[in-house]
């Protein structure tokens, strides 16, 4: 394990531009679930039932309940190490971009800059037939056109923000260095994202707690937690800095 830590460190250390992929796993410590794990959001079957577009309409009410407790669930946590070693990566390494599937905002909580939100965020709605997109989702009217709104969240079925998925792409192809963090990445198009840093030379890093297919790619394998390896990782980079 510390062999892998501070070969992860030394690539940190050595690269010019880092990308950070982060999933589910890096807010678990947060007290927010993840997808795929044994007590994972698929294991309860109304998530499964409000997670997809169709099901604004279906059941609306059923889909305001499921997710007004979903951010009732984000707002009530706070930032955790992990969260803010990765804020710090980037106060130590300006060109390091952070994208995250996850839809809690607390990367952007724990003071980090410019996260691109693959999936959206929980923390901001958007009405579907003005456009009108704003603050903490808590009403269910546009304060506009006075039409349901819904949370700013990529929906089963529904496309990715293109522009922001453009951002990550080329993020990820012009990166040296790509960590992944916490994700199964097993969801497209983020999913794509690893492999678009390998093929264009970049060096794959991926910190998760179980063991990934995508870790035959990586230079380095870090198993463990998100909360304990990240400060870690970068604290080794802020004594490197301090001491040159
Ligand atoms: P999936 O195979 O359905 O995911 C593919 C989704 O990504 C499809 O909905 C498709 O529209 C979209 N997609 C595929 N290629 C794309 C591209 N090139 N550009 C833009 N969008 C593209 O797998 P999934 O697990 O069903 O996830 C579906 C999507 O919904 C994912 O983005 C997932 O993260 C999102 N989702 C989010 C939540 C949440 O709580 N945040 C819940 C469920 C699903
Ligand atoms: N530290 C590091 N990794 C962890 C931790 C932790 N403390 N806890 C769990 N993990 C790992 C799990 O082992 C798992 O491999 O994080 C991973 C979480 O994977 P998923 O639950 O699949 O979450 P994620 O990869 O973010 O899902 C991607 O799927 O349905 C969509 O929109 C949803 O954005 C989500 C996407």
């Amino acid at each position: 394990e510390g062999i892998a830590l501070e070969l992860a460190a030394e690539l940190l250390r050595s690269a010019r531009r880092i990308v950070v992929f982060s999933g589910a796993g890096l807010s678990k410590a947060s007290g927010i679930p993840t997808y795929r794990d044994a007590d994972g959001l698929w294991m309860n079957k109304d998530a499964l039932r409000f997670s997809h577009a169709e099901d604004l309409d279906r059941d609306p009410a059923g889909f305001s309940r499921f997710w007004a407790e979903r951010l009732r669930v984000v707002e009530a946590a706070r930032p955790n190490p992990g969260h803010l070693a990765l804020a710090q990566l980037q106060r130590l390494r300006p060109a390091t971009r952070l994208v995250t599937q996850n839809v809690d905002g607390l990367l952007s909580r724990a003071g980090a800059a410019d996260v691109l939100e693959l999936h959206g965020s929980l923390r901001r709605w958007r009405c579907d037939h003005c456009g009108n997109r704003r603050g903490p989702w808590l009403f269910q009217r546009c304060l506009r056109c006075g039409r349901r709104a819904r949370p700013d969240v990529v929906m089963f079925g529904e496309m990715l923000n293109k522009g922001v998925l453009l951002d990550a792409q080329s993020a990820a192809q012009e990166s040296d260095l790509f960590l992944l963090v916490g994700s199964t990445a097993v969801v497209y198009p983020a999913a794509d994202l690893p492999q678009q840093a390998l093929a264009n030379g970049g060096q794959l890093v991926t910190l998760n707690a179980e063991p990934l297919a995508l870790d035959h790619s990586a230079t380095a394998v870090l198993h463990g937690k998100a909360e304990e390896l990240l400060p870690r990782l970068v604290e080794s980079l802020g004594r490197q800095v301090s001491g040159s």
